[in-house]
């Protein structure tokens, strides 16, 4: 299939040539089609371990004892458990959202009589000379008790230790401790050993690396912020994805269950735990320590604009398809209304005020709000209806996106873009996650849409090779390269794609659920994938205004398996190409350039290729493929571009 895509190719000797390439032409006489600053962005779910296990830096798995199997991830030890000495305490109403803990009875207990392990998400990863801090919720009857908290390497050795000392208090208090790791260790334990005499009740135990972001207590691990900050993303879209419609409506996201203080965050199960039999996974929760707060932080730090997708009365289609009757979605709409003054209202509002409580008076300009996550048919259509008509009533400049659905086109999607149409929708949400080939075809989907219509929003894609469900193949540089080729179609269609977004973002080595993702992790490591290195080129070199190249009067998408876009960035005075040649065989490309001369200095080019298509990057090898950067000499009079085989091209032109 992929050979057959190549067109206008000559055998020469051992080495495949193309044939005479015409010059493209590219025309800056008339740059009229502006590019969003949100045209590349990122898509933040928490599926794959990517928020708890993930880029929330939390260590202990099951802190508040709230999962399903209440002691999942911990174990109890020492020469006492046996004798009652564990006991899961649950409130009921008097702490809804945070209803157990742990009550433990310390009997003269000395060294090693009783204690507590916690495993970590897949193991915890320590570092070498690093500090962790420790804090917990107690509550104590009898004497004064010691904690003895230790972290361990995969050999149970002690690596890093301290003391904690309790004294009796019949109110619930934190108290804190740290600790510092005298080794670096992929995949660690914790440990809390306690000695005195009392009754001791725990709750929310918590260990953090004090090398978050930005070094905020209980933050997100800095490798993993940092990799999008690297992207330098126009937006950042969140919490999904299917976890924003729930497997049921009671596991639906409600971001108001995600805000305030973290011991009254309710910790539901995370919908990715059992959606696929091949990858379950058991202990997958939701804490919520990364909620709606840390999220518009987040954006705020990236300096990204926030765009929160929001249940729109519907569990997802695909499992329970729950309906809120339509006479009953008041507390949804009131939901988005009120994120609306989360995130934006003066602080002298209930909503605001919270903001402001929680550390931000300073609203964080909020302009886009999706309202559902891959919902389809009439029951959407109605739904929608209701939420854009209360939303626009009371916040008219806010943007808001609509679902196209799970697909790319068929029925689902033919229907909800005529409606979507009708109802003069802002931005249209649209999916796909395809074959390679489905990419490289479709580089051309915009180029004939309808300039008029409502703008579109590609909120979830990726390029799907044969073997990567299922994991026996990594994300590679044949998906790559046919993303790269479809995005120089929504680049160069950019005056109505607004918005694009690779999904997922994040995945665990060893705890994922979904592939192919843009980025994976393990305890203490982080790598981009090809892909992102694609997304980090177009991102950062996005340009502020369409340029129209074309070859013989049509743009290049896919003849003899070229692929093209041209942008201006009028403050560095600059032209950019964005160049694919996905064939087997090198390119010359001959350009013309038109109302504008080059400047001074270089072309600024930069490379993606590798040597197979099947090559991807790894925990090793985190930059087997990566941009190459190298500087070229102004050509005085021929222009060509030499596209070697299986390769992104990216220029920078400095022109006058
Ligand atoms: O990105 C993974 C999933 O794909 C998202 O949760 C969902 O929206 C889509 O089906």
């Amino acid at each position: 299939m992929w050979k057959s895509l190549l067109t206008g190719l000559v055998l020469t000797g051992s080495t495949l040539v193309a044939q005479e390439q015409q010059p493209l032409q590219i025309d800056l006489t008339n740059l009229k089609d502006e590019i969003a600053p949100t045209m590349w962005g990122v898509f933040f779910e928490d599926i794959n371990l990517g928020a708890d296990g993930g880029i929330y830096a939390e260590l202990i798995k099951n802190r508040s004892f709230e999962f399903y199997k209440p002691l999942m991830g911990w174990k109890t030890i020492g020469t006492l458990k046996q004798e009652g000495g564990f006991r899961i305490i649950n409130r009921g109403l008097q702490a809804e959202r945070n209803p157990r803990f742990l009550r433990v009875e310390v009997k003269n207990a000395g060294a090693g009589a009783i204690g507590l392990e916690n495993e970590g998400f897949r193991g915890m990863g320590l570092k070498q000379n690093l500090r962790y801090d420790f804090s917990t919720w107690y509550r104590l009857e009898g004497k004064p008790i010691t904690l003895q908290l230790e972290l361990l390497n995969e050999q149970e050795q002690v690596v890093g230790t301290t003391k904690l000392q309790l004294t009796a208090s019949d109110e619930w208090q934190k108290v804190e401790a740290s600790l510092l790791s005298s080794a670096t260790v992929p995949k660690g334990k914790f440990r809390c050993w306690m000695e005195g005499d009392g009754q001791l009740d725990l709750d929310m135990i918590s260990l953090f690396p004090s090398d978050t972001w930005k070094g905020r207590k209980g933050g997100l691990r800095a490798d993993m912020v940092q990799k999008l900050a690297d992207l330098k993303p126009g937006f950042v879209r969140f919490p999904g994805g299917c976890i924003v419609e729930g497997h049921e409506l009671s596991t639906r996201y409600q971001w108001k269950k995600t805000v305030g203080p973290l011991e009254e965050r309710q910790v539901i199960i995370n919908r990715w735990n059992t959606e696929f039999a091949h990858r379950s996974a058991p202990d997958y929760f939701q804490s919520f320590g990364l909620g709606f707060f840390e999220y518009f932080q987040l954006a705020e730090d990236l300096g990204s604009e926030p765009l929160p997708i929001l249940n729109c009365g519907m569990a997802c289609q695909f499992n329970t398809g729950e309906l809120v009757p339509l006479d009953q979605l008041d507390e949804y709409v009131q939901d988005a209304l009120d994120l609306i003054e989360f995130a934006n209202g003066d602080v002298s509002t209930k909503w605001g005020k919270l903001r402001a409580d929680m550390g931000h008076p300073a609203p964080f300009n909020l302009k886009y709000l999706g309202v559902g996550n891959e919902n389809w048919g009439p029951q959407y259509v109605e739904r929608l209806q209701v939420f854009t008509k209360a939303l626009k009533a009371r916040y008219p400049d806010i943007q808001l996106i609509s679902s196209a659905g799970p697909f790319s086109n068929g029925p689902l999607f033919d229907y909800l873009d005529k409606e979507l149409r009708a109802m003069k929708a802002d931005l249209i949400d649209e999916h796909y996650y395809r074959k390679p080939e489905w990419f490289l075809g479709n580089a051309n989907r915009y180029d004939n849409y309808d300039r008029k219509g409502p703008k579109i929003f590609a909120g979830e894609y990726a390029s799907h090779v044969e073997g990567i469900s299922n994991g026996l193949v990594r994300n590679n540089w044949l998906a790559a390269l046919s993303e790269a080729a479809f995005m120089t179609g929504l680049e160069r269609n950019s005056d109505i794609v607004r918005m694009a977004s690779y999904a997922p973002l994040f995945a665990h080595l060893e705890g994922w659920q979904w592939t192919p993702d843009l980025i994976w992790v393990d305890n203490l490591n982080s790598y981009g994938t090809p892909s992102y290195y694609v997304q980090q080129l177009f991102s950062t070199n996005r340009g502020t205004h369409v340029v129209k190249a074309l070859q013989a009067g049509k743009p290049l998408a896919g003849q003899d398996s070229l692929y093209v876009s041209a942008v201006w960035d009028d403050a560095k005075k600059e032209l950019v190409l964005k160049m694919v040649n996905a064939g087997d065989a090198a390119v010359e490309l001959p350009l013309q350039l038109k109302g504008k001369k080059p400047g001074k200095g270089t072309i600024q080019a930069m490379q993606l290729q590798a040597d197979s298509l099947q090559a991807a990057n790894s925990i090793s090898a985190p930059r087997q493929v990566a941009p190459q950067v190298s500087s070229l000499p102004l050509p005085k009079k021929a222009w060509k571009a030499n596209l070697p085989a299986r390769t992104l091209t990216v220029w920078r032109i400095p022109m006058k």
